[in-house]
């Protein structure tokens, strides 16, 4: 079978993606520098090397003997990325020009990238699908956009084929509690909503209940890691039969709001969640939804959570 290195590998997204290309029989290689995975991520067999995608030696090193490259690694908090965004523009930028040379010198010829919505911006429709312009609010979404851009330049001068996956708002954990390492400090909104319903945090913060929504709660598209690791999966054997590159969005197309949320939590854990509203955070879309036709079509993908109680079951799994 080929041999997929995955960049990343020990983080959540690239844990729930190592365990789906092991179910697949794919001969998988690790490489993350655990700087926010676990090692208690890490599959007994899959291969390992311990490693910084900054330090282009050790990188090259890794890509010897691969076929396919899912590349996940990356910093990822959206309100840091404004206060100290050469950070970002080191790691998510030098970071990919690294891995995409260390492709080119080693004639790997497929890529498969961890994009997200943040490239998009404000919606200007809803569902967004992937021609919608790109407008990123955060300097994050930017890294994500210049990847991409860095991408199509390389397939073009050296023929490395790419999926980039723009990600929604993914949650949960694997079903059969496989991955182990929590969040070690929770941005997003279901993470910290467990550590309420852990006793971690007296209560959640709601940002904002005047929006134009059903209940004045922001709406997302959450989506289920291990649905979001099955597209890997799709998309490097889609690659591997020599297709063309893609950009693919992945959403269940469905939105739930903040309190719809918290109202789904409640019912799971059977527990009141004590909340306080807040103000509105900077940069909140209202709505976030994606179309996932590219995804159904292209990918043969299909979202098999799609029920937000299902989802914030598999918490349970680690909290
Ligand atoms: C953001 C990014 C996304 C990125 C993700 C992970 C954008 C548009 N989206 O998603 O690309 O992949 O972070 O870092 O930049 N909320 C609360 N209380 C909380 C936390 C969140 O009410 O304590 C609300 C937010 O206002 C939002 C929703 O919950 O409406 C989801 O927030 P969050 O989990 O942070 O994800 P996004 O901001 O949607």
């Amino acid at each position: 079978m080929p041999k997929v290195l995955v960049i990343g590998g020990a983080g959540y997204i690239g844990s729930h993606v190592v365990k789906a290309l092991l179910q697949s029989q794919y001969s998988v290689r690790v490489y993350d520098d655990l700087s926010s995975g676990h090692e208690i991520n890490l599959f007994a067999n899959a291969e390992f090397i311990k490693g910084d995608i900054l330090d282009y030696p050790s990188l090259n090193e890794a890509m010897k003997g691969i076929d396919a490259v899912v590349f996940l690694a990356a910093k990822k908090a959206v309100g840091e990325s404004m206060i100290n965004p050469e950070k970002y523009a080191v790691n998510n930028i030098v970071g990919s020009v690294n891995v995409l040379n260390a492709m080119a010198e080693n004639e790997v010829k497929a890529i498969v990238f961890s994009s997200s919505a943040a490239v998009y911006g404000i919606p200007q429709y809803v569902p967004m699908d992937e021609k919608h312009p790109l407008n990123p609010l955060n300097f994050y979404g930017f890294t994500k956009v210049e990847t991409e851009r860095l991408m199509q330049w390389y397939d073009a001068l050296k023929g490395i084929k790419y999926t980039s996956l723009r990600y929604f708002n993914a949650a949960g954990y694997d079903a059969d509690g496989d991955v182990k390492g929590k969040d070690k400090e929770p941005q997003n909104l279901l993470p910290i909503l467990m550590e309420v319903v852990t006793g971690k945090r007296d209560f959640l913060q709601i940002f904002g209940n005047d929006y134009d929504t059903r209940d004045g709660t922001c709406l997302r598209d959450y989506i289920h890691v291990t649905d979001l690791a099955t597209a890997h999966v799709l998309s490097i054997k889609r690659l591997l039969e020599g297709k063309e590159s893609l950009i693919v969005n992945l959403g269940t197309g469905t939105g739930t709001s903040v309190k719809e949320i918290v109202i789904a939590a409640e019912k799971v854990f059977e527990k009141n969640i004590p909340v306080k509203y807040a103000e509105r955070r900077s940069g909140d879309p209202a709505v976030l939804l994606a179309s996932n036709e590219t995804a159904r079509k292209e990918l043969g993908w299909e979202p098999k959570y799609t029920n937000i109680e299902d989802i914030i079951r598999t918490f349970a799994k680690i909290y």
